[in-house]
């Protein structure tokens, strides 16, 4: 039995297996600082892991991810595991994975895509999951990793 670094939650969701060093980027695109159902947000960082070597891991109590969000976190942290848990119990587990095309959930870096200045929903062809990167389906700027999290 591993020792529990952060107590175990009642209901809620456990994202573990996030690549160490990227666990407060995923409470940051989840919104998660301003998470307003009244529930705790745990966050364990450099955790050692016998799949990672290190992890971090974030708990948060009383929410259940959308997909939208479930595709987001994959963006951030593609070796992660959701875990949702109901009277202490992990009730289901599955892995994230990267989407093959990513609606919406992303900004395009380019300034003049016309979907930085109309409404239209961006869109994205994953040309690569690892290293991570995306062509605009408009007007086919690719980008990388560390311009895809900062436009998530
Ligand atoms: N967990 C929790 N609260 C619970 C139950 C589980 O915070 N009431 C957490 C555990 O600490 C762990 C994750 O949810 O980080 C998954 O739990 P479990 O499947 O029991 O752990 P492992 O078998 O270690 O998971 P895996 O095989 O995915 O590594």
């Amino acid at each position: 039995m591993p020792e529990l670094k952060v107590s175990a939650i009642k209901e809620g969701t456990v994202i573990d297996h996030i690549p160490a060093g990227k666990g407060l980027k995923v409470i940051e695109i989840l919104g998660l600082s301003k998470l307003s159902n009244g529930g705790s947000v745990l966050l364990a960082m450099n955790v050692p892991s016998k799949k990672l070597g290190r992890k971090d891991i974030v708990k948060v109590e009383g929410k259940f991810l959308s997909e939208e969000e479930v595709n987001k976190i994959a963006l951030v942290a593609p070796t992660a595991t959701v875990n949702i848990i109901r009277n202490y119990k992990v009730v289901e587990k599955f892995k994230v994975e990267v989407p093959e095309v990513i609606e919406g959930i992303l900004k395009c870096g380019n300034p003049n895509c016309i979907t930085n200045y109309e409404y239209v929903t961006t869109k994205f062809y994953v040309i690569s999951k690892n290293p991570l990167k995306v062509r605009c389906h408009y007007c086919e700027r690719t980008m990388e990793e560390e311009e895809i999290l900062a436009n998530l």
